[in-house]
This record gives C-alpha cells, structure tokens and sequence, in this order.
C-alpha cells in the first residue's frame, strides 16, 4: 500500500468484471484498480480504456506475483477460480473470489484457513448479501424478531423463466450431457446456499472439515 491505497489486479475482463468488480473497485476511493488481466489481451486492453484505470496484462501469473498488489479480483470463469486463488494467497494476496471457488467444499475450507493462516483476508462475490431485502431480513434476524431461525427454505427466482422461448443462461448447452451438470446450483443456487448459512447458522460446517 506504498500509496495509502489498496492495490487491485483484477483477473478476467469479462462481462461480470466489467459489470460489477471493476467499476466496485473504481467507486471506492481507498481503491487503486492496478492491473486488468484477461488470457485474451486485446480483452484486458479494452477494459483499461473502457475504465481508465490500470495497465493491462495477458499474463495471470506474472500479475499474482507481483509485489506492488494488495488484492487479487478473480472474475475468471469458474474452473479456473480455485488454481488462481490458491497462487494468489501463496503469494500473500488478499483475494476476492467469484463463486464457486473449487468444485470440493473441503478445498475451499482449506485454502480459507490457508489464508487465515496467513493473515489474509478473502470474500466471495456473493452479491444478494447485499440486496436491501436480504440485509432487512438479516437484521430483523438479529432484532430477535423472529426468534432463532431453525430451518430455511430458499428459492430462485428469476426473468429467464418467464419466457419459455428463452434459453436457460445457467445451462451450459454444449456440456456432455452423459455427465452431471452443477448449472442452477453454480449459479444462484451458491448465494442461496450462502444466504441460508448466514441466517440460520453454519456452525456445523467445521467437524466436516479434516
Ligand atoms: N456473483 C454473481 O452474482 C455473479 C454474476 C455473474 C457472474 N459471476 C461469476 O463471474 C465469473 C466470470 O463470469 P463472466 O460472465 O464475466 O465470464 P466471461 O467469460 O465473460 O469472462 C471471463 C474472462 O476471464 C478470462 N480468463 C480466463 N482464464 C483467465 C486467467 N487465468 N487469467 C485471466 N483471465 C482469464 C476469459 O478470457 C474471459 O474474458 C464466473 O465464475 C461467474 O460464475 C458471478
């Protein structure tokens, strides 16, 4: 933090980086947006235009490992969350991971305490945490308002299905069919999962991880 500000290299320039994690970033003033690194460099060069914000990398790696960096942003798509996160708290970076960050829960609790271990902060971009109605509840949960929640039931809901003539977007059309497909569960269902914990409790997680 040579400049009193934290430094961000965001990984990906992708349609999410671009529609959330950069301009989070570019709002806060305590925030330097460094580096935007995207595989495809004419990506990374496009959204340091689009921005005004950083240099522009094709090189993840060389990103991770640099000195100059507080925080690594992995907007990546999401097989590659967890190789990325794991170089990244190895290099002592705090992380904001998209979800999933790895396809086994017990590599996401182990890189977790790996980080802890080392003094680093992570988060998921678990966005709905923050949606007015979701924080509402939250606090009428720790009001005592509606006493100690036991059980939670969530949904999804959303516009892409109210059309039937449009495609799932959480679907993966050119998977293997032969194999089974996380879709919805990648997807929202992650948040919804995550809300549940945060409200009713996740103390039972820790036994579960050896
Ligand atoms: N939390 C939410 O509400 C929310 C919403 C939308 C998307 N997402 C998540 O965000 C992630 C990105 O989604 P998207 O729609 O932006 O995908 P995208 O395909 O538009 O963008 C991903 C970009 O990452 C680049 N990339 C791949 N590997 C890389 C690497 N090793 N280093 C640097 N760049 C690399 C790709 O070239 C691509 O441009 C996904 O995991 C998705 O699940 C989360």
């Amino acid at each position: 933090m040579a400049t009193g500000k934290l430094r961000i290299g965001v990984l990906g320039a992708g349609a999410w980086a671009r529609a959330a994690h950069i301009p989070g970033w570019l709002r806060d003033p305590r925030c330097d947006v460094a580096v935007i690194c995207d595989l495809k460099r004419e990506l990374a060069d496009d959204a340091v235009r689009q921005f005004g914000a950083g240099e522009s990398s094709a090189d993840w790696e060389a990103v991770v490992s640099r000195r100059d960096l507080d925080v690594i942003d992995i907007a990546t798509p999401s097989h590659t969350h967890y190789p990325l996160a794991v170089a990244a708290v190895e290099a002592g970076k705090h992380v904001l991971c998209e979800k999933p960050v790895a396809y086994e829960f017990q590599d996401t609790w182990t890189l977790a305490r790996r980080a802890g271990a080392k003094g680093l902060l992570t988060k998921l971009g678990f966005t709905f945490r923050y949606s007015p109605g979701v924080q509402y509840a939250k606090s009428l949960i720790d009001e005592g308002f509606v006493g100690r929640p036991l059980v939670f039931n969530g949904f999804e809901q959303n516009s892409q299905w109210l059309d039937p003539q449009v495609p799932l977007r959480q679907v993966d059309h050119t998977a293997d069919q032969a194999v089974l497909q996380t879709s919805s569960l990648e997807g929202y269902g992650a948040p919804i999962i995550d809300i549940g914990m945060w409200w009713v409790g996740a103390g039972w997680c820790g036994p579960l991880v050896t």
